[in-house]
Order: structure tokens, then C-alpha cells, then sequence
């Protein structure tokens, strides 16, 4: 019989996979391998850290039978901290701060865990701050073990004992730079130092959200003021311990929007599907390869699965919330299904024999300038408020007419998949479109719809 005695057995031994596509669309020389962390049992590199932890501290005696597990983190220490957990027996309280996305959220709880969510506006060293929270909760707890993934030895211990073999190893010992984001420092630190062991030439290099302290931290000794940045897990406002900076040699900052298009091309071209955090490594390690020739060989890790942000960057809807879409997938339909709110609006409209009246008080009650005129939800005309309002100074007793009679013509009606450079054209020449789905006007957008839009 061939199977594994619990599913701890699974973490670690991760493949290299060549990626190929993004590489020679940059016309890169070098060899790029993606090191598919998100394939452990918990889809990310953290599973390597949460046994590890556990094992020391059972090791030392500070975790006891029917003990509880309290820890900070960005959803996957948790998870992989949550699935050692379950195996061994253990329970777990995690804190997390709200821009930790909803389905690490309640994967954490479908593993069994407590999940306490702190703001993510909170200042280090403030009650409020998550890490402080977990320490208080762990102090308050008895029977309670509270690893800190950012100073604990056996963090960086993991990926010095398998992540760096495992990449030494399955590269003959021919790598040559090393890529790694920067949460805790745990991965890059402890895979860093076993590979410049090996060979001491071997660059490693830090990707670093824009916003985060590391590269200047790094290049100046200087603490720079940390500002938001949405990518997870990577990237931080302090120095912390387990970041060995000694064993870093470069950090290439990145910025959001670089970090979730590579996600999402990495995705559709390579189909290696990610989260956010492996957009800043690969966008980081494309930018290395760029400028080393054949023999460079730059390993990269592939931190966790895309599953994670479903909600988040892989929605179009979210990424164009946040400004973050490029321009060629926002489309007719995606503008006017997420304008204002972003809940699908009704749209206003005149029937033709409504009576122009009852038209008008529609659209003042409702703060609309103009709406379409519909009939079986085709769109047969128009009413535009300065224009009705010229035509009633001459004749007031068109306020008992029917619609169709002072109605202008139609707004120009687009289908949902139109682009936005066609939503852009038509608006020039109309106030508003109205947007059209299996030939039934769905939707309106105006221009005041589309000017936070990118141009
Ligand atoms: C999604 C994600 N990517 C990358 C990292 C960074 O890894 P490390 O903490 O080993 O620096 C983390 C750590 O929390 C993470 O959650």
C-alpha cells in the first residue's frame, strides 16, 4: 500500500515549474522556475512553518497537551499553524486584520480555528494592532502557546532545513538568484542562508510591496513612514527580526498594480494560479532575468493559490473599485453593474404614452437629468430635461402630452462586452448609453459614471 500517515506528510518536496510564456514575451535569456508552494496541503508556503513551530515548542514544553495556539497572521501561517493543529489536537485563536481576504477567513474557520479580526488602519504597538491583540489573548489564555512567526527561530529553521536543499538540489546546484517576497522574513532568510552556503554568489533577492519598509530599511538603515498598499501577507512597517537583511542582497520594490496584473497573466498564460504576493515575486524575478543571459537560473516562490482572493483580485468588479483594471477588460456591462455602490441598479425609464407630467416627476424624484424611453425594454426615444423644459416655455400645455409625442431620439444602446474605448466614443456625442444584454436594455452609464475611470 502506498499512502501517507496523516496529511502533514504532504508539506514540503514542492516542484520547480519552468515558466515559459512571460519569459519570452520579455525576450528573457535566463531560465525562470516557479517553486509551487502553493501545491502543500494548505496551498502555501507557510505549512513548512506552522509543524516546525509546533515540533519546537512540544520539543521545549512550552505547547502542552490540550494547549491552545494563539498567533497573528495574514491567513496562511494560520492555516498551516490550524492544520498541524487538527492532526495533533491542539485548538487555535488567530488574529487577523480586516484586509485579510473572506476566504482565508473562513478557511481558517472550516479548519477548526477562533478568528479575531483587528483593524488594519491600527498603528504597531497599539492595543488595537493585531500582533497586539494576539499577544494580549495569549497572555489571558492559559495553557497557551503563542509561536510569533516573526521572531521564532523555527521559521526561518523550515525553509533552511527543506525549502533551500529542496531548490539546491533540484537545480544541480546551478541557481543562480534567488526571489522571495518578505512577510516575516522566515522564507527568505532560512532558504537564503542554506544557498549561500552552497555558494555564497548566489543573489537573493527580496520583492518588496511599494509602501513597505524593507527597501529602504535595507539600503539605509532608515525606517522610512509605511503607507497602504493592498497586496497580502508580504511587505511591513517595522523591521522584524526573523528579515536577516545580511542575507539579503537587493529589494526591488513593486507596486500593486504590477503585482496583481502579473498574478493574473501568470494565471492565464503560464496556468499557475496565484495569489497576490507571487505577482511581487514574479514581477520582481522577470525584472532580475531581464538583465542575466543564459546561464542565469532564478527560482521564485509561488507563495499561495489564487483560491484565496477570489473576492479580491481575481474579481474585475474589485479590481476596478480599486482603480486597478486595465483598461481593456472594463467593459460596457462591468461600468454599469458596478457604478455607485457597486449593486446593480434599475433603470429609470418613460413608457411612450406615459403621460410627460408624470415623466418629469419620475425624474426629479429619482435626480436624473435625462432617462431613456422603453417600450418591451427596447429603447425607442429619449427625455432630456433642458430640452423639455425649452419646449414647455413655449407651450405648457405639453405637460399633458404623451411621452412619444416630445420625446427626443434614442440614446445609442451598446451590448454588455462593448469596450470601454467604445463607451468612451459614444459619449462624446451622447449624454448616456444604455447597455443592452440578449436585446433587453439592462443598464445606463452617463459620463459622470466614467471619469474616475482610467483613461
Ligand atoms: C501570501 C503570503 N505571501 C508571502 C508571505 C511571506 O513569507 P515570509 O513570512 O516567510 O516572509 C506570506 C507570509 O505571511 C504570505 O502570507
Amino acid at each position: 500500500m502506498k499512502f501517507y500517515n496523516d496529511i502533514l506528510g504532504l508539506i514540503g518536496n514542492t516542484p520547480l515549474v519552468k515558466i515559459n510564456k512571460l519569459t519570452a514575451q520579455q525576450g528573457i535569456k535566463a531560465q525562470v522556475f516557479a517553486k509551487m508552494e502553493s501545491l502543500n496541503p494548505g496551498y502555501s508556503v507557510k505549512d513548512r512553518i506552522g509543524i516546525s513551530m509546533i515540533e519546537h515548542a512540544e520539543k521545549s514544553g512550552e505547547l502542552k497537551p490540550g494547549g491552545t495556539i494563539i498567533e497573528a497572521t495574514s491567513g496562511n501561517t494560520g492555516i498551516g499553524l490550524a492544520i498541524a493543529a487538527a492532526v495533533k489536537g491542539y485548538k487555535c485563536i488567530f488574529v487577523l486584520t480586516e484586509k485579510v481576504s473572506t476566504e482565508k477567513l473562513r478557511y481558517l474557520k472550516g479548519l477548526g480555528a477562533d478568528v479575531v479580526v483587528c483593524p488594519a488602519a491600527a498603528k504597531h504597538g497599539t492595543p488595537d494592532h493585531y500582533v497586539e491583540t494576539a499577544k494580549r489573548i495569549s497572555q489571558e489564555t492559559p495553557n497557551s502557546f503563542y509561536p510569533d512567526q516573526y521572531s521564532h527561530p523555527a521559521n526561518p529553521a523550515a525553509h533552511y532545513r527543506t525549502t533551500g536543499p529542496e531548490i539546491w538540489n533540484d537545480t544541480d546546484g546551478k541557481i543562480t538568484h534567488f526571489v522571495s517576497g518578505v512577510g516575516t522574513g522566515g522564507t527568505i532568510s532560512g532558504t537564503g542562508r542554506y544557498l549561500k552556503e552552497k555558494n555564497p554568489n548566489i543573489q537573493i533577492i527580496g520583492a518588496d510591496p511599494f509602501g513597505s519598509i524593507f527597501k529602504t530599511y535595507k539600503e539605509t538603515g532608515q525606517v522610512p513612514e509605511a503607507t497602504p498598499y493592498l497586496v497580502e501577507g508580504v511587505g511591513q512597517s517595522l523591521p522584524v527580526g526573523n528579515a536577516d537583511m545580511k542575507t539579503i542582497d537587493q529589494i526591488i520594490n513593486i507596486t500593486d498594480r504590477d503585482s496583481f496584473e502579473t498574478a493574473r497573466q501568470l494565471s492565464r498564460v503560464e496556468g499557475i494560479f496565484a495569489g497576490g504576493s507571487t505577482g511581487t515575486n514574479v514581477a520582481a524575478a522577470l525584472r532580475v532575468a531581464k538583465d542575466l543571459d543564459e546561464n542565469g537560473l532564478v527560482v521564485v516562490i509561488i507563495c499561495d493559490t489564487g483560491e484565496h482572493y477570489l473576492s479580491k483580485f481575481y474579481s474585475d468588479e474589485w479590481m476596478k473599485e480599486k482603480l486597478l483594471l486595465e483598461p481593456q477588460r472594463i467593459t460596457a456591462g462591468l461600468i454599469s453593474e458596478t457604478k455607485d455602490s457597486g449593486s446593480p441598479k434599475e433603470v429609470i425609464f418613460a413608457a411612450p404614452d406615459e403621460i410627460l407630467s408624470d415623466a418629469l416627476a419620475k425624474m426629479s424624484k429619482n435626480g436624473v437629468t435625462q432617462i431613456p424611453v422603453l417600450e418591451d425594454n427596447r429603447s425607442v426615444g429619449s427625455l432630456k430635461e433642458s430640452r423639455i423644459l425649452a419646449k414647455l416655455l413655449e407651450n405648457r400645455d405639453l405637460l399633458n402630452s404623451a411621452v412619444s409625442e416630445v420625446m427626443d431620439e434614442s440614446f445609442p444602446v451598446l451590448d454588455v462586452d462593448a469596450s470601454f474605448d467604445i463607451v468612451k466614443e459614444n459619449l462624446h456625442r451622447a449624454p448616456a448609453v444604455l447597455i443592452e444584454d440578449f436585446k433587453r436594455v439592462t443598464g445606463i452609464i452617463t459620463r459622470a459614471d466614467v471619469l474616475d475611470l482610467p483613461r
